[in-house]
């Protein structure tokens, strides 16, 4: 089944696609790996990608994708190269590009492919294929500011980077048009059709530009969730006037969604937020309804209170019915799971409607090397040659073949290497322009006429013209240069006078070979001159050589002292000031003896030991740890965890006292944690008596990720706990929630320091740390999803007692239901529905994020602590406004929320406030 094509070694592809070629002007569809022309169904047009001269082509063939276009692919070797297509534009003009990647294991191999995908110099996203059958689809709305663009991939991490398909469609008039479009690009993050007949997506030729509008009845995982009830589907056949604003099609405004109870409500996963965006939505109104009923409703974003609410009544403001309205906001920060409800006004009859809803992040545009115009220019003369066609910025986001960069963001070429490529003409003037310029290598080509006066590149060290056909004089400018060691015009026809100044100063020069050169000033012999020279300059390049050596090396061993000086100051002094001032407190063994009562009373037991309970003279309640002899294997490791421990400390861990050490029993002594496990709260004896509330179980969430926060960013090294589960997770007298067994785990000083012994708990274990045995701070992300999990749900995080295929595993089984949009089948019944749908939503939203088998995909405890903190203000925000209901003493219903919040303020109807108004554009 499977084609495959060896790729050229000698890199990169240029396509230059005419984009009139296609049916519809400016439109390009690429098949890439194709082999023919075709038209699908839609009536596009697909052009193979076959002039491409490099990358391999795959036949693919995956269950669910017939087009013609996703059974190939064109891949690239795995290199530190880039491999771009070059497209065709109108200069001042927006176009839509689009980009798909249909993996179907093309290459067979049991890793996916994660490489990078950018626009120009500017990084567009990081293909990370997680599923063979499922197509990845980028899309990036842009102003063309050159006549061409280049999509290149490069820089795989993982596999090799490949591509199914890539579109171009253009833009007409002022469609996406932003007042920072030359600063950044948009890239597309949803665009939904709203109320959709059935699962299609609607797009060309219902879109004349051939926008991809997702229908609202395809429910990808995470993606689009929480219908509130009530919501409807409507539609109609009249025509909708959409000539304004983006100018969404016609279809897709004809049918919209409606809240019958007084509300619409919707959660979406954004792909690469939070950051900030672009998002619109899109109204009109398209029911029939008698004319003493009105339509009003507001735009309600939990935990954005920030975000104006003013008045949508979409007849009064499309002026008209089966008019678009298109309100939104240029520049908004939104968060990686965006929650928003539409909820009528009181003095409304009917609920809220929705057509569409468009969400673009905003990319910042990287402007590229700053020898990009100049490099444009000369590659321009070299039309035939492959080198000249590598696409894209000379220098990101890999630099071409025979080009390097230095590393500056906007880098500066500082080598070009042209060596033996049958150059013919005179040697390109541009590369005088290369002001950051050190090596040049023009040798062994066919370049005639005169050396040009490099004068400008004040940098050079070494040129190279050797082997050509080049007449004139060497230029004298030569001479000033100050770095210039070495220049090499062997096998020339120049002619005329060598400059003194070129001869006297200390480089490696040759010049042999030139029939028509002599020496300035002294009429000596030349030929006498030319071989002493020769032999000067031998001498000086064996000399130059072994300084060049030397030097090398006495970098190298510089840089190596540098490194262990710096280290072992940081270690000596960081070492110093534990001990001066925090080393931990020595307990005898008899004062543990003591406070313990000859370890009477025993509070629990974990993988390290047993716990007692013990009290200090002074009244001090500690917990004492006595750890079993296994733990450590000598004195040295155990003072050394003892060190850790005492530099750690925070607010949110289970503060360490001390320790003791004598006859052979290790001691670590801690505070005592009055409200025990949160294990022993969520199933345990306490758990009978008194569940925990939602809102506890917010706070003791957010305590928690504030301890492993500080464990992964606040420590240097930073510090994996490695055992997180709802046992290590203690409460004090007040119910606040610290983190306890910290430290006890190794600091991730490197990948092989801390893969040595899988440690953790069954259930609460990262599958890839498992398998991979390389730690990183997400395996505690992945457990701490399990702890978050167990306080939505109470459950054990391995049980027996769930029924059905796989879900003895807390996460096969609150997967299936997540994804199926029923988290109330999840909930902890013991929550007796005392709790917010949206905050355990959220904080479910982030639980799928955290089990991600892979834990480049898993988000951060930073990321994970501001969600719970948004979860706890829904959480606050419902009681106080629902406090103030009960005052009044009326039902508590959504719709009584937004009848409280729309008495509170003016009313204040049609003028579109921050959003933009249809027409003015
Ligand atoms: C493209 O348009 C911009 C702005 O009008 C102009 O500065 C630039 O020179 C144009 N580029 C080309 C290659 O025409
Ligand atoms: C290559 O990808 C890795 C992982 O995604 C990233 O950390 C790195 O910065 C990328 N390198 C370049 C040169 O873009
Ligand atoms: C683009 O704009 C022109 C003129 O404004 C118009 O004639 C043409 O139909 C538009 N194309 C599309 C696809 O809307
Ligand atoms: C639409 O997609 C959903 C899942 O996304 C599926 O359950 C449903 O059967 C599909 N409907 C049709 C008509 O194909
Ligand atoms: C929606 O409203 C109707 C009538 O107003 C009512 O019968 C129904 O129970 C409501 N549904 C929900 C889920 O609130
Ligand atoms: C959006 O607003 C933020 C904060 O006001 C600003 O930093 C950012 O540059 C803006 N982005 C765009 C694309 O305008
Ligand atoms: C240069 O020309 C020779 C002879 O035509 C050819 O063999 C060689 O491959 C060419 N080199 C390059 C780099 O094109």
């Amino acid at each position: 089944m499977e084609i495959r094509c060896l790729f050229r070694l000698s890199v990169l592809l240029l396509f230059l696609c005419s984009a009139s070629r296609a049916q519809m002007p400016g439109f390009l569809s690429l098949d890439c790996g194709g082999t023919e022309k075709h038209t699908d169904t839609l009536g596009l047009e697909w052009t193979p990608d076959n002039q491409a001269i490099f990358g391999g082509t795959a036949i693919v063939s995956t269950p669910n994708e017939a087009q013609r276009q996703y059974t190939t692919v064109r891949y690239f070797p795995a290199d530190d190269k880039k491999y771009c297509y070059t497209l065709q534009l109108q200069n001042r003009t927006r176009y839509l590009v689009r980009a798909t990647f249909l993996y179907g294991n093309f290459d067979r191999s049991d890793v996916y492919p994660k490489f990078d995908l950018s626009l120009g110099a500017s990084h567009w996203s990081t293909i990370i294929v997680s599923d063979e059958n499922t197509i990845v689809v980028k899309e990036l709305a842009f102003l063309a500011t050159l006549p061409t663009v280049s999509i290149c991939l490069s820089n795989a991490t993982t596999g090799q980077p490949f591509i199914s398909t890539l579109e171009l469609r253009q833009f007409n008039g002022s469609l996406y048009y932003t007042t920072v479009e030359t600063q950044f690009f948009l890239s597309l993050s949803a665009r939904i059709n709203f109320g959709a007949e059935n699962n299609d997506s609607v797009r060309y030729p219902d879109d004349p530009f051939d926008r991809i509008w997702e229908s609202d009845s395809v429910r990808r995982a995470n993606y689009l969730v929480d219908v509130a009830p009530g919501t409807e589907k409507i539609s109609t056949t009249n025509p909708v006037d959409v000539s304004y604003g983006e100018k969404p099609p016609q279809k897709v405004m004809q049918t919209a969604v409606v809240g019958r109870n007084g509300s619409l409500s919707y959660r979406l996963d954004l792909d690469a937020f939070p950051g900030f965006g672009w998002a619109f939505s899109y109204f009109a109104e398209i029911e029939d309804f008698p004319s003493d009923n009105t339509r009003k409703f507001k735009l309600f974003v939990p935990g954005m209170a920030t975000i104006s609410k003013p008045t949508v009544d979409v007849e009064e403001n499309a002026q008209g019915k089966f008019r678009l309205y298109e309100p939104g906001y240029y520049n908004i920060s939104l968060p990686f799971i965006f929650s928003f409800d539409f909820k009528k006004t009181n003095d409304s009859s009917l609920g809220p409607i929705l057509n569409a809803l468009e969400i673009y992040k905003y990319l910042q545009i990287n402007s590229g090397s700053q020898d990009g115009y100049v490099m444009a220019s000369l590659v321009s003369h070299y039309t035939q040659e492959d080198w000249s066609h590598e696409g894209g910025d000379p220098c990101l986001p890999a630099s071409w073949s025979w080009v390097q960069c230095n590393s500056d963001s906007q880098p500066k070429i500082v080598s070009i290497d042209l060596s033996e490529k049958n150059l013919t003409g005179n040697i390109p003037l541009e590369l005088t322009k290369l002001t950051g310029l050190i090596v040049l290598k023009l040798d062994g080509n066919f370049l005639t006429g005169p050396i040009p006066d490099f004068g400008e590149c004040i940098n050079l060290e070494s040129v190279h013209l050797e082997n050509n056909l080049l007449s004139g004089v060497i230029p004298s400018t030569f001479a000033d240069l100050p770095n210039l060691r070495e220049l090499n015009v062997k096998n020339n026809k120049l002619s005329g006078a060598i400059p003194r100044e070129l001869v006297d100063k200390h480089i490696s020069f040759n010049y042999e070979g030139n029939t028509g050169l002599h020496i300035q000033k002294h009429g000596v012999n030349h030929t006498i001159i030319i071989i002493i020279s020769a032999v000067l300059g031998l001498c000086l390049l064996a000399s130059l050589m072994a300084y060049i050596l030397f030097k090398q090396k006495r970098s190298k061993i510089l840089q190596k002292g540098d490194a262990v000086t710096t280290q072992s100051t940081k270690k000596l002094s960081t070492y110093f000031s534990e001990v001066a001032t925090e080393s931990a407190h020595k307990f005898s063994l008899s004062e543990i003896e003591e406070a313990t009562g000859r370890f009477q009373k025993k509070v629990g037991s974990g993988g390290f030991g047993i716990v007692y309970y013990g009290k200090l003279k002074d009244g001090k309640e500690i917990a004492v740890k006595v750890l079993t002899n296994e733990s450590y294997q000598g004195i040295r490791e155990f003072l050394n965890e003892v060190k850790l421990l005492s530099r750690i400390h925070h607010r949110n861990l289970v503060t360490f006292l001390g320790y003791s050490q004598q006859d052979r029993k290790n001691v670590l002594v801690y505070e005592f944690m009055h409200n025990g496990a949160l294990k022993e709260h969520l199933r345990g004896a306490a758990a009978r008596e008194r569940s925990i509330s939602w809102i506890k179980r917010l706070e003791i969430a957010e305590d928690a990720a504030k301890g492993i926060e500080y464990l992964h960013t606040g420590c240097s090294p930073t510090i994996i706990h490695r055992d997180l589960k709802s046992s290590n997770i203690l409460l004090d007298k007040h119910m606040k929630a610290k983190v306890a067994d910290f430290g006890l785990s190794k600091p991730a000083v490197d990948g092989s320091h801390v893969s040595s012994i899988v440690r953790g708990t069954v259930g609460y274990l990262d599958p890839e740390y498992y398998t991979s045995q390389q730690l990183t701070e997400k395996s505690d992300i992945y457990s701490f999803g399990i702890i978050l999990l167990e306080l939505i749900s109470g459950q054990e995080p391995i049980s027996n007692e769930r029924l059905g295929a796989n879900c003895r595993n807390i996460v096969t089984w609150a997967t299936s239901y997540i994804e199926g949009g029923n988290i109330q089948a999840i909930i902890d019944p013991s929550l007796n529905d005392d709790y917010e749908l949206q905050s355990v939503w959220k904080i479910a939203e982030i639980v799928m994020m955290c089990v991600k088998p892979q834990g480049i995909q898993r988000p951060s405890i930073s990321l994970i602590l501001k969600e719970i903190q948004e979860a706890l203000s829904i959480e606050n925000g419902s009681r106080s406004v629902s406090d103030q209901i009960m005052v009044g003493n009326s039902p508590t219903t959504s719709l009584n929320l937004a009848a409280v919040d729309s008495a509170g303020s003016e009313r204040n109807t049609s003028l579109p406030y921050v959003f933009s108004q249809p027409g003015l554009r």
